[in-house]
């Protein structure tokens, strides 16, 4: 019997094709609807491997369902959605997607940036609503984004293309990591701050921390606060890093100017969110990897590690190395 991978969405057939030849491969029927949690217990306990999505909650009672599972491979460079210590205890490998996202992800997070700092989303409704009826000085009037400071919380690799970008447009970088990016220091010459120096200077906030016990709920009313009044908050990393009511009042009581938002809390987030009502916020779908070509790598990934997987060899992207022998 060939081993059986489960893969939690529907993906194209050709992104997958290395596996279905040595694997008997099934896939969930949608590609925008998540699997039932009952659907994803009862095909974790035929599984071998599992090709897994950052909505899909993958936990004890998941990765315990059955005995066969060797491999989760999860569709993200972050893996917060995963009981990481559990899938270390039963010897399951957990693998990521780090690298071939990383430009993909720096270009929207920078494309974020600019949006929310000159407008663009807001100003492109204004067109379309037929808004404009007369060219005017402040007409839409946005913050420059050349000269100014960058702040970035989280200096991943993802943080350092984002750094190159950022020194491209004439901005200052500074960054906030747990440990010190010297290459970044020298390539790009961003300076190493605290994390409540950095909150204080920069002009833009950009986050791309992943979530961890650390980092949840790191950007609190008190940091809003110490923001300058002009600051403008970037999350592309995990939501729930932000205190979102601190957020809101933060953008309704003028202690910060706007937030461009990829990531939430609670994803999918809800239409009637008070967020999603103030003109200073652009919100994106959690869309920071998704290129075309960067997804179908993602997935090419995934498959890579699963085949690794499955004929005992290495995966060539792995969370938790504590599992190789
Ligand atoms: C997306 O958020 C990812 O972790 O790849
Ligand atoms: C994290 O691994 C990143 O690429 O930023």
């Amino acid at each position: 019997m060939k081993p059986y991978v489960y893969i939690t969405r529907k993906l194209p057939e050709e992104t997958i094709a290395e596996m279905t030849a040595h694997f008997d491969v099934k896939m969930w029927d949608h590609e925008d609807i998540p699997v039932p949690r009952e659907v994803l217990l009862e095909e974790a306990k035929k599984a071998s491997a599992l090709i897994t999505m950052l909505s899909d909650k993958v936990d004890a009672e998941l990765l315990t369902a059955g005995d066969n599972l060797k491999i989760v491979a999860n569709l993200a460079v972050g893996y917060d959605n995963i009981d990481l210590e559990t899938a270390t205890k039963r010897g399951i490998h957990v693998s990521n997607t780090p690298d071939v996202l990383t430009e993909t992800t720096a270009d929207l997070t920078f494309a974020l940036l600019m949006a929310t700092a000159r407008r663009v989303v807001e100003a492109a409704e204004y067109v379309k609503a037929g808004k404009w009826e007369s060219w005017s000085p402040y007409l839409l009037a946005g913050h420059d984004i050349y000269s100014k400071t960058i702040g970035i919380v989280g200096m991943g690799k993802i943080g350092e293309a984002v750094a190159r970008r950022a020194k491209g447009f004439g901005m200052d970088i500074l960054y906030h990591n747990r440990s010190r990016k010297m290459d970044a220091e020298m390539e790009f010459g961003a300076e190493y701050s605290s994390f409540e120096e950095l909150v204080s200077k920069a002009d833009y906030v950009v986050s791309l921390a992943p979530l961890t016990a650390e980092t949840r709920n790191l950007f609190t009313a008190d940091v809003f606060t110490k923001m300058k009044k002009s600051a403008i908050f970037i999350n592309v990393g995990r939501g729930p890093v932000v205190d979102e009511q601190a957020l809101y009042e933060a953008l309704v009581d003028g202690e910060i100017a706007a937030a461009g938002l990829d990531v939430f809390v609670k994803e999918p987030i809800s239409a009637d969110h008070q967020l999603l009502k103030l003109p200073n916020v652009v919100a994106l779908p959690h869309i920071g990897s998704a290129s075309t070509e960067t997804r179908t790598a993602m997935i090419k990934l995934c498959c890579t590690n699963v085949n690794a997987v499955l004929s005992g060899d290495r995966p060539k992207t792995i969370v938790n190395k504590e599992v190789l022998r």
